[in-house]
């Protein structure tokens, strides 16, 4: 009678123990050099892989602290701010991110926006250091803060908001991700070869991302997707975007 596991205990014998390497690799390859070489290009990855992603970053990016930290989620709660125009969210950003009347966009507020409420610098509105600051450098003196502005385009680039913000119905929030909820400001991040903040390149060097969103970069391939995701192909010509 053929006992199965009998004949099974039998074949693997004939094949040689696989738990042997000279039964399991051929004779002709030697496991210790290739567990050296293995070695080596673990060790190698290892070490290219600091360079990638640690040394090589800290050397191509400057690191800038803004002049004075903006709170934006304060001002933004009508419960401590009062004052900043607008019903809504959006409304608000209006108040002192303002369009002139000739279309242009103002961009970051002057100081006389600010000095409609902190006005005093002997009286400050709240107790933070952080506004004692702002009054002694800025408001005392009536100095305009010297703001890093994360989103700066090289000079060539013409970006019109009010094309995008009134004529294409965009919200802010599309392109500056959800910045205004920042109760501390990020640092500004430069790229020393190209000059280019790292919010225009985003934070991967290889520009991969998953699922990726208009506010992880800029570049110029980025608004030229919306523009043919949204039927505006004719605003893809090179005089379009650089006068
Ligand atoms: C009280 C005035 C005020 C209001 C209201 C306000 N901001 Fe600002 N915003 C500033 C100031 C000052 C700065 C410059 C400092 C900084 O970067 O935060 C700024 C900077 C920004 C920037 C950074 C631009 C860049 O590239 O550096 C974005 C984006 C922005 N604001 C979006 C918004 C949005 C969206 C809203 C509405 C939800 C809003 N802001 C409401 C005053 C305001
Ligand atoms: C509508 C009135 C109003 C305007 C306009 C305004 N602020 Fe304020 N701000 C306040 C009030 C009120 C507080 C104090 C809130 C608190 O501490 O509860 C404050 C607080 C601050 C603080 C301290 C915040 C913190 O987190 O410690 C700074 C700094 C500041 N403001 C800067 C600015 C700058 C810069 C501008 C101009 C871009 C500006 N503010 C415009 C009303 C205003
Ligand atoms: C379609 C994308 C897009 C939308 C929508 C958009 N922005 Fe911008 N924003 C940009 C770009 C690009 C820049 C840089 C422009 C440049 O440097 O020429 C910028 C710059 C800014 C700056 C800095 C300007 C400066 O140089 O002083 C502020 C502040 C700002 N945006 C606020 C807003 C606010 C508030 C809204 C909503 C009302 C908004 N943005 C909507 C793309 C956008
Ligand atoms: C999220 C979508 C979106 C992004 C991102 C975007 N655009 Fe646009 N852009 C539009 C739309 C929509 C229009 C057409 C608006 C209209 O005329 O109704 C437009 C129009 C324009 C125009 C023509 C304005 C005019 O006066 O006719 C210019 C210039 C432009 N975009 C430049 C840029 C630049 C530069 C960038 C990148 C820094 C950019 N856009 C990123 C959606 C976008
Ligand atoms: C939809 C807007 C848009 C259009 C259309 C466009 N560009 Fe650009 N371009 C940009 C933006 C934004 C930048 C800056 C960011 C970057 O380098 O990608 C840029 C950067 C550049 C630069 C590098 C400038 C520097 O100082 O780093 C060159 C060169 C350039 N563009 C040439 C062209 C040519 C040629 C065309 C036509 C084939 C064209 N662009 C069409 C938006 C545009």
């Amino acid at each position: 009678m053929k006992d199965p596991v009998n004949s099974s205990k039998k074949s693997s014998a004939k094949g040689g123990d696989v738990s042997s390497p000279s039964g399991f690799f051929p004779r002709w390859m030697n496991i210790n050099i290739i567990a050296q070489d293995v070695g080596f290009f673990i060790l190698g990855l290892i070490g290219a892989s600091i360079v990638g992603w640690v040394i090589f970053p800290a050397v191509l990016y400057s690191k800038h602290p803004q002049p004075i930290n903006f709170n934006h989620a304060l001002h933004l709660d009508s419960e401590k701010v009062d004052g900043i125009e607008g019903e809504t969210k959006a409304e608000k950003c209006l108040s002192c991110h303002v369009f002139r009347d000739d279309g242009t966009f103002a961009g970051i507020p002057k100081l006389e926006k600010c000095t409609e409420c902190h006005d005093d610098p002997e009286s400050p509105l709240g107790e933070t250091p952080q506004e004692k600051a702002f009054m002694t450098k800025y408001v005392a003196d009536d100095k305009e803060i010297p703001w890093f502005v994360y989103s700066k385009q090289p000079d060539c680039v013409y970006f019109p908001h009010i094309a995008h913000v009134k004529m294409g119905n965009i919200d802010c929030t599309t392109c500056h991700g959800d910045f205004a909820d920042n109760e501390k400001l990020p640092l500004y991040v430069k790229n020393r070869l190209t000059g280019y903040s790292m919010n225009i390149w985003g934070e991967r060097i290889s520009g991969f991302y998953w699922n990726k969103k208009f506010s992880d970069r800029m570049k110029m391939d980025d608004c030229a997707r919306c523009h043919t995701e949204k039927g505006q192909e004719q605003n893809n010509a090179c005089f379009v975007c650089h006068k």
